[in-house]
């Protein structure tokens, strides 16, 4: 290993947490400022932990995305977007949240990060099904800017739906999209799909499918993950250890798609 190279550790790296408020985004911020990380975060509510600075931005308006960006002091050598909102949202929002500010975020961003820096994004295992939608979202990849994207979502209410599963497969496309258009400027692009995970936002999906239901969906594990169990693969992801990790979604789900792909676990019947 060359003498430059981090490994897992954060010391004199600059990183901003987009939806550093709770969950998964706290749990990340929490854990690159312990690896030796100066975080900066983002969200529309204000974290009751110390930062290195806090910008208040509601994700769901161009305008404020416009001036948050405006107001960030790079470089970010890594930058996650851990904000999301989940289905008890109106559709239109969780597409402003999970796709047209993570696109504007992303490319907001990046010409703050330097080469060798990365970013990474979290979808979920909902978006897995992503292939049977290629078209669909590279229509609406296609768009131009937040707007652009927020439009589309208007035209194509059909298959935006809730917003949610829709919003998840978008994120895994644009990240193996995107990865490959800023490859060149030596910033790497990732994803994660985690599985049910205990966070502020699950009595909001117990709440609309039932808590029964989604313990249906624990797999092998037999239990919900937990915020840092998303945070840490987050922080490898954007580490220099990952150097060569790119374009990647990585499911974390304690197993569960291994028994679906290898036919121990069968949905249908869970769903049944
Ligand atoms: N919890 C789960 O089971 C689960 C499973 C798969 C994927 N996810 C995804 O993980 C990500 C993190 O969610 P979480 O589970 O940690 O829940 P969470 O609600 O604790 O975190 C979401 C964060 O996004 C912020 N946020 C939401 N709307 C915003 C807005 N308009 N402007 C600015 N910030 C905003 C919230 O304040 C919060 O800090 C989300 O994208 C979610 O969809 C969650």
């Amino acid at each position: 290993m060359s003498e430059e190279h981090g490994g897992f550790r954060y010391d004199d790296k600059r990183v901003l947490v987009v939806g550093c408020y709770s969950g998964m985004g706290e749990s990340t911020a929490k854990i690159v400022h312990s690896l030796g990380a100066e975080v900066h975060g983002v969200d529309y509510k204000d974290p009751d932990f110390e930062l290195a600075s806090f910008t208040s931005c509601d994700l769901r308006s161009k305008g404020e995305i416009e001036s948050m960006l405006s107001s960030l002091q790079g470089p970010f050598d890594s930058v996650f977007y851990c904000a999301g909102l989940p289905p008890t949202h109106p559709a239109i929002d969780v597409m402003r949240v999970n796709v047209a500010a993570v696109r504007a975020v992303v490319e907001g961003v990046q010409p703050l990060v330097p080469r060798g820096g990365a970013i990474s994004i979290i979808s979920s295992t909902g978006g897995l099904g992503f292939f049977q939608h290629m078209q669909e979202i590279m229509e609406l990849l296609s768009t131009d800017g937040f707007d652009g994207a927020v439009e589309w979502c208007e035209q194509h209410a059909d298959t935006v739906a809730d917003g949610y599963v829709f919003s998840k497969e978008v994120i895994i496309v644009y990240t193996m999209k995107r990865a490959l258009e800023i490859a060149e400027a030596g910033v790497r692009l990732n994803c994660i799909s985690p599985g049910p995970t205990q966070t502020p936002m699950m009595p909001e999906f117990e709440a609309m499918s039932g808590a029964e239901l989604l313990q249906k969906f624990e797999g092998p594990m037999k239990r919900k993950a937990l915020p840092d169990e998303m945070g840490w693969p987050l922080a490898f992801l954007n580490s220099d250890a990952a150097s060569f990790v790119n374009g990647f979604n990585l499911v974390i789900d304690g197993g569960f798609l291994a028994g679906t792909m290898t036919g121990a676990i069968d949905v249908a019947a869970l769903l049944a």
